[in-house]
């Protein structure tokens, strides 16, 4: 029995009170793998931004808002794990200035100044040692080429392909590369399904032991 991390869904960086940038996600693959890996018998942790799922009882779900929270308890938790699945879509901008009360309309144009979050997989992947990473890279272009540099800046044993249409969908298409970029195995078909077929790659070649 393995204990894998896994992050899903998207974070929530907020400029006022009320309004917040996020980005497409609803946490459907993340339980899907959360249930897939139960099933093989592994521990599982989740950190999970805002979603409207509900996760297996068995798995421990730790809620975040933003990416630097769901840095923040990834940093906790990874040193007692095995393995990270990066499912989550965290929002990769914040406001420079988070305004303590709501912004009010004046009928000019307003300009908000963004600097990047930290990527929570690049950053766990730098720190990995002996653990073993897993990505996912949404791409509407030269996906695998895309995904290959993705899983090399990431240290990701093997990065998951997909397209946008996987986005608030009951189903997936993914391809799974590994680090020099071979095609390892592709699923189509029901969120469930696809993340069985993830879970039975990770089991074979990074847990060791075939499902
Ligand atoms: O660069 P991109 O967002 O396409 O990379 C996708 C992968 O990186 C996913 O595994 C996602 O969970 C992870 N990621 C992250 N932290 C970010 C942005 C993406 O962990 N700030």
């Amino acid at each position: 029995m393995s204990h894998l991390l896994l992050t899903s869904g998207p974070t929530r960086q907020y400029l006022d009170p009320v309004r917040y940038l996020t980005n497409a996600s609803s946490g459907r693959m993340g339980k899907a793998l959360a249930e897939a890996a139960l099933d093989l018998s592994h521990e599982v942790t989740i950190v999970s931004g805002p979603v409207e799922v509900t996760y297996p009882l068995r798995a421990k779900v730790i809620p975040v808002v933003t990416t630097d929270e769901m840095l923040a308890a990834c940093r906790e938790v990874f040193p007692h794990c095995d393995g990270l699945i990066g499912a989550a879509a965290p929002c990769d901008y914040r406001p420079v200035v988070v305004e303590p009360g709501k912004i009010q309309k004046t009928g000019q144009p307003l300009t908000l100044q963004l600097v990047e979050t930290p990527d929570i997989v690049a950053t766990l992947g730098a720190e990995k040692q002996a653990r073993w990473v897993v990505g996912f890279a949404l791409e509407t272009d030269d996906a695998r080429f895309r995904a290959i540099v993705k899983a090399e800046k990431k240290c990701c044993d093997l990065i998951v392909v997909n397209g946008p249409e996987a986005m608030h969908s009951t189903h997936n298409q993914v391809e799974i590369l590994d680090r020099q970029g071979n095609v390892v195995a592709g699923f189509r078909g029901t969120k469930e399904g696809v993340a069985r077929g993830i879970l039975r790659v990770i089991q074979e070649r990074l847990i060791g032991v075939k499902a």
